[in-house]
């Protein structure tokens, strides 16, 4: 596939690196320190200016960008990049007071109060214009300056807002979409509890009501809220490419948990292409949090964001040198994860690594956040690595440009992932994000590269795609099409149940039905803790379904009640469909039947990244605690030196050979 974006940060030598930078909290001495240091590490772009609203425009009407250009010409001086933000993520409490209509109303219809950051109605027309305004100033008179390496369009857009001004954008949006208000009705089936609408006036947000609120109308939310979001960007990207035609613009987009609440793939076609770049901040859980390991979540977050760039290059905007304090407590990182991480993101399709951020902040909320230069200074082993990454980095400058090779998909359906959370579940266990993530984890434990991509996108150069958990679904074109085509498809429980307006489809399970030629006559969810054996020895947890064939062969079935198929297997055109009737609590005995048994010890990660001219790169890293030989011929860019398959990869040590 050719990638028409694949040099994303084109005025950047080789691959990025660097971080939030935010002088504006220190006095003029400690910036020269900063760009010293930077300098030392081979940082070589910080995004700016992220936070900053309140020095632009200290009032209304009142600009003044000295601070800003004293800033940005130390970077130009130092031959270090501007990723240059608009700062509109933090509206300053003279904004507020001043149009109070703009700070956010809360499900229960408080209106929140000013004091902390993202205080804004994404609905409200005063924030909009000032938003707007902003972008286009910053970019009149930045445009051609030196350090400018691109735009940075807000901060993690997530916001939502159940105010007046938003109802009457979300019935305009209705209106929209379902065309009428019978429309509306027949889609939400109001028919149900005498929820039928007989004015416009009288649809609202989803506001804390008396009882479980209408599905329709919460998935419908989720979509408007999104969109909503994506608008404000747009207005500002396109009062910056106003005036900045060549600069890419992005916005940091979130991997971390359950990603946003925002429709990331149908923000992508405002999000990539020409002069745009897709850009995310991946935070890691703690181990102790979590059934997965760092070096898995690290793949995760990469495999995600590679996919919101649609196999393109893409770049880690934010990451954690050591502790995210907002996670429930300080975690230090061990010695060498920030470099294995980094360099495993970049395996993945990153191109570069960058934090959050430069140096610690003395005071304020993330006061106790980790930093690239921690409150204990360069005298400090994050620091070191610090400077140890920068000249890595420094030596993987080829790369740039190249793509990652891989040979399964999972996929992942923001729309899909919202209505599986919809009130009146039949299990409250069900979650989507922690269902993908377990699959990958399993495929990456067995050394597969897959990518996570929407389930209507083109899955033809895939050997395998996985589909735990695709509750909605309102046609089977597209997976059909790739069985078909030979793909192997495999489908978890509890997938095509809903159609787009989350009714249930007649005839379980739903949209995949004829695909699957399975017909499943119940839901049987597990109680926390219970598991359902299966005959094959496996077990299943969570979920399971009475399911028969119709047209596929059953190759385990469950040993009690509801004592039908649970694995099958279907045969279609060149390819073949798979469906778990269970949530397998092991996944390997799976993956060993499909064939993607691993052929490296678990916890050695090779990546493979390709130019288009046919240079390959493999990108190992020894997550274990002991040396590891595998395949590969060539030379180490990171060392210099020759590599044959006797060579031994040291413990926690990474190589990237130049095959
Ligand atoms: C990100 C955010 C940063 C900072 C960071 C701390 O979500 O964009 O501004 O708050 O988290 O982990
Ligand atoms: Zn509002």
């Amino acid at each position: 596939m050719a990638h028409p974006n694949n040099d994303i940060v084109p005025t950047v030598d080789g691959l990025a690196y660097g971080g939030d930078y935010n002088p504006e909290q220190w006095p003029r001495e400690v910036w020269d320190e900063d760009v010293r240091l930077m300098r030392e590490a081979g940082v070589n772009i910080v995004s700016v200016n992220i936070f900053a609203w309140a020095g632009v425009n200290p009032g209304p009407g009142e600009w003044d960008f000295t601070r800003l250009d004293a800033i940005m010409d130390l970077l130009a001086n130092a031959g270090i990049k501007a990723d240059l933000a608009t700062s509109t993520a933090s509206p300053p409490p003279w904004f507020s007071e001043r149009h109070p209509e703009t700070l956010p109303v809360n499900a229960e219809g408080v209106r929140l109060n000013s004091g902390a950051r993202a205080e804004y109605c994404p609905h409200a027309p005063a924030f909009q214009e000032a938003v707007t305004e902003m972008a286009s100033r910053l970019a009149a008179r930045y445009a051609g300056h030196p350090a400018l390496a691109m735009w940075h369009v807000g901060n993690e857009y997530y916001r939502s807002c159940f105010c007046d001004l938003a109802a009457d954008a979300f019935r305009a949006w209705l209106q929209d979409r379902h065309g009428s208000l019978a429309g509306l009705n027949d889609a939400w089936g109001t028919v149900f509890w005498s929820q039928t609408y007989s004015a416009w006036s009288q649809v609202l947000p989803p506001r804390i009501c008396a009882e479980t609120p209408n599905p329709g109308l919460v998935l419908d939310w989720q979509r408007f809220s999104s969109d909503a979001l994506l608008s404000l960007f747009r207005a500002e990207a396109g009062a910056i490419a106003a005036h900045s035609a060549d600069k890419p613009i992005t916005t940091n987009l979130m991997v971390t948990g359950d990603f946003s609440g925002i429709d990331y793939h149908r923000w992508s076609e405002y999000t990539t292409g020409p002069n745009r770049l897709v850009a995310t901040d991946h935070y890691l859980i703690p181990e102790h949090d979590s059934d997965i390991a760092w070096p898995a979540q690290v793949a995760f977050g990469a495999d995600a964001s590679r996919g919101l760039a649609g196999g393109s290059p893409w770049l880690l905007m934010e990451q954690a040198a050591n502790s995210s304090a907002w996670r429930r407590g300080y975690f230090a990182k061990k010695p060498g994860d920030q470099i294995r991480h980094s360099l495993s993101y970049v395996a993945r399709g990153s191109e570069g690594a960058m934090y959050f951020q430069w140096r610690a902040s003395r005071y304020g909320a993330e006061r106790y956040h980790s930093a690239m230069l921690p409150h204990g200074g360069a005298d400090s082993r994050v620091f070191r690595e610090v400077k140890q990454l920068g000249a890595h980095l420094k030596r993987l400058a080829e790369i740039k440009g190249s793509t990652v090779v891989s040979r399964a998909a999972v996929l992942l359906d923001f729309e899909s992932s919202w209505a599986a959370k919809t009130p009146g579940q039949p299990s409250a266990d069900m979650a989507t994000y922690p269902e993908l993530r377990r699959w990958h984890a399993a495929l990456w434990r067995r050394g597969v590269t897959t990518d996570l991509v929407n389930p209507a996108w083109d899955l033809s150069g895939y050997e395998y795609v996985f589909a735990p958990h695709l509750y909605l679904l309102d046609s089977d074109a597209n997976l059909r099409a790739y069985v078909e085509g030979g793909g192997t498809l495999v489908i978890g429980p509890y997938s095509g149940v809903v159609d787009r307006n989350d009714r249930v489809h007649p005839g379980l399970p739903g949209a995949i039905r004829d695909l699957t030629g399975v017909r499943v006559e119940e839901f049987m969810p597990l109680p926390e803790g219970a598991v359902a054996v299966l005959d094959d020895g496996t077990e299943g947890r969570t979920w399971t379904e009475a399911a028969h064939a119709l047209d596929a062969e059953v190759l385990a079935s469950f040993t009690e009640f509801p004592s039908t198929g649970a694995l099958f297997r279907r045969r279609l055109g060149a390819g073949e469909v798979w469906y778990l009737a269970t949530r397998p609590v092991d996944l390997g005995p799976l993956l060993d039947r499909l064939g993607l048994t691993a052929d490296v010890p678990e916890g050695i990660e090779l990546v493979r990244r390709r130019h288009e001219d046919g240079r390959t790169y493999l990108f190992a890293v020894n997550h274990t605690d002991a040396p590891q030989r595998f395949d590969a011929s060539g030379h180490d860019l990171l060392t210099g030196r020759p590599w044959t398959p006797a060579t031994a990869l040291a413990p926690g040590e990474a190589a990237v050979i130049r095959e």
